[in-house]
Order: structure tokens, then sequence, then C-alpha cells
């Protein structure tokens, strides 16, 4: 792309890409000082600012356990802004730093919230805030109903009050719940307090530009939608591959594992939008009706103890868990799982899932979805490939079918996100010369930039009060309830995961997986 600003495709775009700003708004984030808040939240915001669409009346107030002053908050934030902005290190502006606030308060005492009300009531007055408040649940899990209540019965929600609480809105990270029952509790004290229409539950996989993408390709296209299904799709792989360990977040993670991390949330939700059929519109509850009916049609997972014990599962489970041990990634050593600071020494959580979905309705009917995620792997490498039929037969003499590999569609959805389709081509030369090529589109050679955390998204959606991208209760029961007989087997059963090497790309029960329908998996980086 030797000249980015004259590329066709980026020509005249201004106008249909023009970015709503956001209303005047009061964010307030529990758990301000934490990970989530330096890593993700701050640098998005402060890049929402950049872009000039943040709106002039705007103030964010800091709430946490920790003493700081507002001029110690603002020297954090502006180090976490600086350290962590995608598009190398952003210097916020003295003029957004000055509307970031704290308040020290312990999360289960009611004067926590009398405190918070009285600074969040001078805060708008200061700001000329008319009452546009965003609730960040930015902390441990455990926390999220102790905080729901006492934000509830402070008043803050204004449930039952149409005029307010349409301005009041919750924003809640995942993990929802950690099963099926927790999940409902939760929402059970959520929904005491707020409407369904001031939640905004996140899974940050659909901020991604990559991810909203699918839509945009299946749905703006008219090429794909009549191939899209079983006449002409052999099977789809989605992967989710990460280079990184447990990092410092072992007290989460071991008791929650790959299951609920990741395949409940981000694989889940990426196999609806590629699956689901399309939506008389996009209007938030239009695309979620539609994601959910898919989830639906997902064939349960039913698995007996011989499918745990023998790691090799029958028709019905297909669905097997891996944990690293040692090895090696980058050319150096990396300590196993149960090694690593914070993990149970005798730990059975797993860091790989690979599972065989099935979806019964009449788009899909006998194509296997497989679905994949490893901590600790060989790359990172998030994508979905879809493979189409082989064709019925090579009528090019010498070139057989095995020299024309299917076509396969691929989103990769990060590093290098993109687009790629490969099919066959003549190769210049001899008559009957065919080759493999690959069709890419790189939106780093088209952009030339880093794309915009998902956070920026998110924020900016839930500040304009678009629920698209988040999920529903319902959508999130549905994902439970189809986990909840693995999730049940899986601890009731003496065996535990089985171990694969730090720096691998998968295990022998996860290969099997998929070797069983004469396939194998993808390799992780494969164009
Ligand atoms: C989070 C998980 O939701 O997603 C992490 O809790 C995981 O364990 C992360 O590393 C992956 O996100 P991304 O955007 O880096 O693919």
């Amino acid at each position: 792309m030797a000249n980015r600003e004259v590329h066709p495709f980026l020509a005249g775009m201004e106008m249909i890409c023009a970015e709503t700003p956001t209303p005047p708004t009061a964010i307030t984030v529990f758990g301000a000082s934490g990970d989530l808040a330096r890593r993700k939240l701050l640098p998005s915001l402060a890049q929402i600012q950049q872009r000039g669409l943040l709106h002039e009346q705007f103030c964010l107030l800091g709430c946490g356990r920790t003493e700081y002053s507002d001029e110690q908050f603002r020297e954090l934030a502006a180090s976490a802004i600086r350290e962590n902005s995608g598009n190398g290190p952003l210097e916020a502006p003295p003029a957004f730093l000055e509307k970031l606030y704290y308040l020290r308060g312990e999360y289960d005492d009611p004067s926590t919230y009398e405190r918070l009300k009285t600074r969040l009531t001078e805060l708008r007055k200061k700001h000329g805030i008319d009452r546009c408040d965003l609730f960040y649940l930015s902390v441990p899990p455990l926390l999220y109903e102790t905080i729901i209540e006492h934000l509830g019965a402070a008043g803050f929600s204004w449930k039952g009050d149409p005029e307010c609480h349409r301005r009041v809105r919750l924003m809640v990270e995942k993990p929802f719940g950690r099963d099926l029952r927790s999940a409902t509790q939760l929402n059970n004290v959520i929904a005491k307090w707020f409407e369904e229409s001031q939640v905004y539950r996140i899974d940050h996989y659909l901020g991604k530009e990559t991810v909203q993408n699918i839509m945009i390709f299946r749905f703006a296209n008219a090429i794909f939608e009549p191939i899209w299904g079983r006449n002409h799709i052999d099977n789809v792989q989605i992967t989710i591959a990460e280079t990184l360990g447990v990092e410092h977040r072992a007290s989460y993670y071991d008791q929650s594992g790959a299951l609920r991390d990741i395949f409940q949330n981000h694989m889940l939700q990426m196999l609806a939008l590629v699956a689901m059929e399309p939506p008389n519109s996009f209007d938030a509850d239009q695309v979620r009706d539609e994601k959910i009916k898919l989830l639906r049609a997902v064939r349960p997972f039913v698995c007996g103890s011989g499918d745990l014990a023998t790691g090799n599962p029958s028709a019905k489970c297909r669905i097997v868990r891996g944990q690293y041990g040692p090895g090696r990634i980058g050319g150096g050593p990396v300590p196993g799982y149960r090694q690593e600071g914070g993990v149970a020494p005798g730990s059975r959580t797993e860091t790989f899932v690979a599972a065989r979905l099935l979806i019964d309705n009449w788009r899909w009917k006998d194509v296997p979805f497989y679905l994949r995620t490893g901590k600790r792997l060989a790359r990172k490498d998030t994508e979905i490939a879809v493979t189409f039929k082989e064709i019925p037969h090579s009528l090019f003499g010498s070139v057989g079918l095995e020299q024309m590999p299917p076509n396969v569609l691929i989103f990769r959805i990060q590093p290098e996100e993109g687009i790629s389709l490969r099919f066959q081509a003549k190769h210049p030369g001899s008559k009957i010369c065919i080759g493999t090529l690959k069709m890419t589109f790189s939106y780093k050679d088209l952009f030339g930039m880093e794309m915009p955390e998902a956070y920026q998204r998110l924020l900016l959606d839930c500040m304009l009060g678009d629920q698209t991208l988040f999920t529903r209760f319902d959508g999130i029961e549905v994902t439970w309830r189809l986990l909840m007989p693995v999730l049940e087997a899986w601890q009731n059963h003496p065996s535990g995961p089985a171990e694969y090497a730090a720096g691998s790309e998968s295990f022998p029960q996860a290969d099997a997986l998929v070797e069983a329908d004469g396939r194998q998996w993808r390799r992780l980086g494969e164009t």
C-alpha cells in the first residue's frame, strides 16, 4: 500500500465512518487502581479523548480501597496511559487528567456510597453533567454483588424512574458467574436494582474490530451467504492460542480454567457470530436474539465417566482438557502450570480445551465446528478458519485432488488482523500447472496503525447507550447450560487434564478429536 491516503477503500470514508461523540458523562470506576483500569480503561478513555470523541463535560471518579489523593490518582493514571496506549506512548493532556478524581472506601460499607453520592453530586455540578452516570465494576467478581446491592440500596440506579434510569448504566466485567447457579444469582441481584436496558455485560472480544467485521463481512456482501452452510462448508475451526501463561493471575485462574475463562465467553461468542442467521437489523436485541438462537441449537455434551477416563471421548462428549507442563517458549525455558506462583501444587485446572461442536439446525447439520483454546502454546494466534468442501472431481488430468486443497477463508483476529482466502490458480508455465494462492487483506497494511483497543469501542458504546456488543443474560445462561455437564463431569472424575509441554501446539487427545473425523487441526499461524 504505497500511498494510504489515496487507497480507494479509504477515500471518501470519513462521512460513513464518523463516530458519534459521547454525551456528558460521569464514570465511577470501582477498582480504579487495579490492573484492568491501568492497562485498559484509563488508556482507552484517554484515546477516546484524543480522538475528539469525549464530551467536554466529563469526569471520572475512581473508587478503591487504597488511599490516594486526587493528585496521586492523576499521576497513576498519567503513567498508566503513557505505558499502555497501543499506538505508542500517549501523554494525557492536563485538561483530561484534571477531570479524574478519587474516593477511598470499603465496598461493603454503606458510608462509602453516601460519600460517593455527595462527591458525584458535586462533580456533576462542577462539570455541568446532568445525570448520565456509568458505574464500572473493575473489581474481582466476588465483590460484584456487594457493590451492586449497595449501589441499588443507595438509590443510584433509579430503577422504576423511566426518565432517569435510561441515563444510568452498569458495566460488568467477565466472568459473569462461574456456573449456571452463580450466574443466575448474580443476575438476580442485578435485576433487583437495574433494568436489563441499563446493564452492559462485557465480553471484550466483541469490541475487537476484527470480530465485529465478521458480521459486516457476512451481511454486507452478497456472495458469501449463499455458500455459508452445510452444502459448501466442510468444517470450521476457531482457535484462541496464547503464548502467555497464567502470569500474575493464579488466584483467579486456578479457580477458573480455560473453559470458564475463554471458552464459555469469547469462543462461544465468536461461534455465534460466524454461524447465526442474519438478524433483521443491526439493532442490539435483534443481533442478540439471533446469537442466542444459534447457541440454543448447539448439540449438548453428554459425558460419561468412560469418556473422561480414556481421554478418548465418545461421539456425545467431544471435549477434552489439557494443562501445560514445563517447556520452552521463545527459546527460553518456562515452568509448568503447577510450578507457577500461586497455583496449587496438585491443581487439576485446565489451561487448554478442545471441542467438537455440532449445530442442530438446517444450515449447519453435520458440519463440525472445532474449537480450541490454550495458554503457553507455540504461537499467539486467534483465528476463525472456514474450510470449504473439496471440488468433486479433478478435470486436470495429472493434477489430482490432493494437489488442489480446499478453499479456506480465514478471519485472523490477532496478531496481524485481517482476512485471507486460499484458492487455486494457474501457475505461469506449462498448460496444466496449478498452484495454491492466498489473497490477503491486512488491517495494518491498509490503515497503517494498530487496531483500536476493544475497550475504546465498548466504553464509547456504553456511553452512547448501544448494547449491541454486550451480552444479554439469556445469552450467558445458554452458554452455562451447555457447559454445565462438562464442568460437572470434569469436577467429579478422578482423572485430571492431560499434560502438554509449554511451547507445543496441541496434545494427542486434542488431535484425536479432529483426526477421528479424518481431519487435522490447522497449524498455529498457518496462512
Ligand atoms: C481474557 C482472559 O478474557 O482474555 C485471559 O481472562 C486471556 O486469560 C485474555 O489472556 C485474552 O485476550 P486477548 O484480547 O489478549 O486475546
